[in-house]
């Protein structure tokens, strides 16, 4: 059903007053619809929201986002009530690494260093040594003391890292179906049609697109990027929820999404009135048990230590 602008004008008061009356924050990715993002406290990246997460005065935060990361929010903040407005919103690129697979990883190379990528769940994170996102992963495989590294679960991201560091990396199969949907071609046909645009990528896409574009940066870092630019005209390469945040920010540019398969279904499953109906219920509660909770806990805080 599309909703009129005054029902998602009445539905928005009504969610930030009840978000007041409660004590609850509001978190939402740099993905989400454009009408989440406006009702939010805060929009991020994985790294900035996982900051929030974890140094924030709220009795509930509501993450609008997919489980990993609210998941990861609840092993931070284990106080908190954390909501997940839709429960079904998941990242098949973190089901793409499980605990068997990675403890016979391990077995295998008894010398590397796990380095898991945010999007995996608390299991997997408990089995690894230190998290990373995409705006950290380069600055934490350096730092890590080991010279081989099981890089956990994008092989895109890892891929990506090994161009940095002269460290052996040990790739993962998983991948971003959403990312890997958006193809070299696309980036080629939308570089023709606009030949003077600025290309920036997210490290989720595969090498072909990367070695196409003029910057490589997480959500939060592409944000950052166009308030500063002189640019005038950027073609993004990544999901397009994005481009609503980037207008948001930095409305005075133009934003090309290359390819129309830039969305994520999960990201989308998140709408006003599931935020309204999880902030008056007080559900979808993400909960990690205490033992995995204090084994997953080390790989996050690992990460937020040395990322600086
Ligand atoms: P960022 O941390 O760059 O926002 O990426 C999260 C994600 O899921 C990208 O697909
Ligand atoms: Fe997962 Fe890709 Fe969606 Fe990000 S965009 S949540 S990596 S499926």
């Amino acid at each position: 059903m599309v909703m009129t602008a005054e029902r998602t004008e009445t539905l928005a008061s009504e969610i930030r007053k009840l978000a007041g009356d409660k004590n609850a924050l509001i978190l939402a990715h740099n993905y989400q619809r454009a009408e989440v993002q406006a009702v939010a406290d805060h929009t991020g990246d994985s790294l900035e929201l996982a900051r929030i997460a974890a140094d924030n005065a709220a009795e509930i935060i509501v993450f609008c986002g997919v489980h990993f990361m609210a998941e990861s929010a609840a092993i931070l903040s284990p106080e908190k009530k954390v909501l997940i407005p839709d429960p079904t919103a998941g990242c098949p690129m973190a089901d793409m690494a499980t605990e068997d697979d990675l403890i016979a990883m391990r077995e295998r190379y008894p010398d590397a260093m796990v380095v898991t990528y945010i999007n995996s769940s608390a299991a997997v994170k408990a089995l690894s040594d230190v998290c990373c996102t995409s705006a950290n992963a380069v600055r934490i495989v350096q730092r890590v003391d080991a010279r081989r590294v099981i890089f956990v679960p994008d092989r895109n991201l890892g891929r990506w890292v090994q161009r940095f560091t002269d460290k052996e990396i040990i790739q993962w199969k998983g991948f971003c179906p959403t990312h890997e949907r958006f193809s070299a071609e696309d980036l080629a046909e939308a570089k023709r049609a606009h030949p003077d645009a600025l290309v920036m990528v997210h490290p989720e896409c595969n090498p072909e697109v990367i070695d196409m574009a003029d910057e490589v940066f997480s959500t939060g870092q592409m944000v950052k990027f166009v308030r500063e630019t002189d640019r005038t005209k950027i073609i993004v390469g990544t999901e397009e929820g994005m481009i609503h945040k980037l207008r948001s920010v930095a409305p005075g540019l133009e934003y090309i999404l290359p390819s129309k398969a830039l969305i994520c279904p999960n990201m989308k499953k998140t709408t006003l009135e599931k935020v309204y109906a999880s902030l008056v219920s007080e559900e979808h509660r993400v909960t990690v048990g205490a033992d995995l909770r204090e084994k997953s806990l080390g790989c996050l805080r690992r990460m937020l230590e040395l990322s600086g």
